[in-house]
């Protein structure tokens, strides 16, 4: 397995810079957020498995391809997961959708559960965590222990923006979870912001 898998095409990058400009306001931010996740989307679902179904076609019968199985869970990393995992819920509107909500405490730095929810049948499915950007890691960490506690196995985690820490730190724990990521950046700064990339993604998406 790949350390992370950077999907490079042109029209990401194109939105990728859209999104990094400070003078980018919420509502396009949003928009274009949307767009990129459809693009990142294509590339993560690669491996999908298909099965054949037999259908009828206006001119004959026919059998066709068409996703196999419990198909897919897409978790977003609350709050700024939001904003990849609603493009990606449109996309495929027959996946489930599932939360984790975490919070840094103060005093230990640990990544605290405030809120999970989740199918109740995550063993059988494609899980993809979503949250745009890997910094530290800690989250992303916290977040796959849960997934895993509650039964997933089979998980991939997708973000826009990865810090070279972050990566390390989460392959290092997660070492059977393949990251995706849009690009890879140059490093954390001392408020652990990922450097270039784009500010606070909550904030850019929620315009807070
Ligand atoms: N989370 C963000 O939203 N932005 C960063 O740069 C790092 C973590």
């Amino acid at each position: 397995m790949l350390p992370a898998i950077v999907i490079d095409h042109p029209l990401i990058k194109h939105k990728l810079t859209l999104l990094r400009n400070k003078d980018t306001a919420p509502s396009y931010f949003r928009v274009i957020l949307k767009e990129i996740s459809f693009l990142l989307a294509f590339e993560v679902t690669k491996s999908l498995p298909l099965e054949n179904k037999e259908i009828e076609t206006p001119v004959c019968k026919t059998t066709a391809p068409m996703l196999a199985g419990k198909k897919m869970c897409i978790f977003s990393i609350l709050r700024a997961g939001e904003g990849l995992a609603q493009g990606l819920l449109e996309l495929i509107p027959t996946a489930k959708a599932g939360h984790v909500g975490l919070y840094r405490d103060e005093k230990s730095l640990d990544a605290v559960e405030y809120y999970f929810k989740a199918p109740a049948d995550l063993d059988k499915r494609f899980n993809l965590v979503v949250d745009p950007m890997l910094a530290t890691g800690c989250s992303a960490i916290a977040a796959l222990n849960k997934i895993k506690n509650e039964g997933a196995k089979n998980i991939t985690f997708l973000c826009l923006l990865a810090a070279p820490e972050g990566i390390i730190a989460l392959n290092k724990e997660h070492p059977d979870v393949q990251i995706y990521t849009a690009a890879i950046d140059n490093k954390l700064n001392e408020k652990s912001y990922i450097v270039p990339g784009l500010g606070d993604a909550g904030d850019r998406i929620f315009g807070t």
